[in-house]
């Protein structure tokens, strides 16, 4: 469901390098931390672009509001310029978010920087697991997947969450040399599947083809992707993020960006 959506200008608390083109920022609202839910994006008016660009709620911390983002164009670069106390327009939280399934397994898969909404998802689902009481037969789960071990990012705040926590890298400079995938093959093969598993990922539309091959063969298994699709208005508007699904066209921006694999693949 849609939370409430509102038009804030809001200044920064902090802009940091996470690594190299890899930026962390944050921000104070009462408001997005007691409405947002994982999966939700905010749309940013930034100088440089005509149109405004959607990034992830990566994770909130009492009020303060976090973004995670990679440098990619012109949009994101003006964004890492930006300092501590600067101001920035912000409309938000926009979209539908995950579905969270309480206190069953829960493996993400995070490919490059779709790993930003995943940390939310994850602090959401530690709380929904903290009344279940047969926590101890399951497991949470990340997956990550990078190009390299410069892209692998977030660690160290999923550990702390008590998640398991595994690494692909296409060159094998971190973690098992390959895919993402080639990781949720295995642990979904390891699994007992009589235990309700839940898969979230986010990240590029080739992984998720990938994940809908290795997920056939499951059926009761729930999968959930995050589309990084581009976007114009962010509102339901101008039809610019519009994914094709077997109900027909549906826009990222106000159906998503969160889809059930099904109604995909
Ligand atoms: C719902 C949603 C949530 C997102 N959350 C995050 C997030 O938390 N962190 C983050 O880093 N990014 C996120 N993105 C992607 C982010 O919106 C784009 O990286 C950003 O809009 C690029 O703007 P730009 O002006 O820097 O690049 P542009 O100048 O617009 O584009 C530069 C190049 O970047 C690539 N690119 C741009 N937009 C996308 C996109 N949407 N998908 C794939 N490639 C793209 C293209 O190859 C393009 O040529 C999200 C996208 C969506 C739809
Ligand atoms: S971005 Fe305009 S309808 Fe989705």
């Amino acid at each position: 469901m849609q939370a409430k959506v509102k038009q804030f200008n809001v200044k920064l608390r902090e802009v940091k390098k996470v690594k190299d083109d890899i930026f962390l920022l944050s921000f104070q609202s009462s408001h997005i931390a007691r409405v947002a839910q994982p999966g939700n994006f905010l749309h940013l008016k930034l100088q440089s672009t005509i149109l405004r660009r959607p990034l992830s709620i990566h994770k909130i911390e009492n009020n303060l509001i976090y973004i995670l983002f990679k440098v990619r164009g012109r949009g994101t670069k003006a964004l890492a310029q930006k300092r501590k106390n600067d101001r920035l327009d912000i409309i938000g939280p926009l979209g539908n978010g995950f579905k969270i399934k309480k206190g069953e397994n829960s493996i993400l898969v995070g490919g490059g920087i779709g790993v930003a909404p995943l940390l939310f998802l994850a602090q959401k689902l530690v709380e929904c697991s903290t009344f279940n009481v047969q926590r101890s037969t399951l497991e949470n789960i990340i997956l990550l997947g990078a190009k390299d071990r410069k892209e692998v990012v977030c660690e160290k705040e999923f550990k702390n969450l008590g998640f398991r926590i595994k690494v692909a890298t296409e060159d094998g400079s971190k973690g098992q040399k390959g895919f993402v995938t080639d990781l949720l093959k295995k642990q979904l093969m390891a699994y007992d599947l009589e235990l309700r598993t839940h898969v979230y990922a986010c990240g590029p539309k080739g992984m998720f083809y990938q994940i809908s091959k290795i997920v056939k063969q499951y059926k009761d298994l729930d999968t959930q992707l995050s589309f990084e699709q581009f976007m114009g208005c962010g509102l339901g508007v101008c039809c610019a993020c519009v994914i094709l699904t077997k109900a027909g066209y549906k826009k990222v921006c106000q159906d998503g960006p969160v889809f059930s694999l099904k109604e995909i693949y």
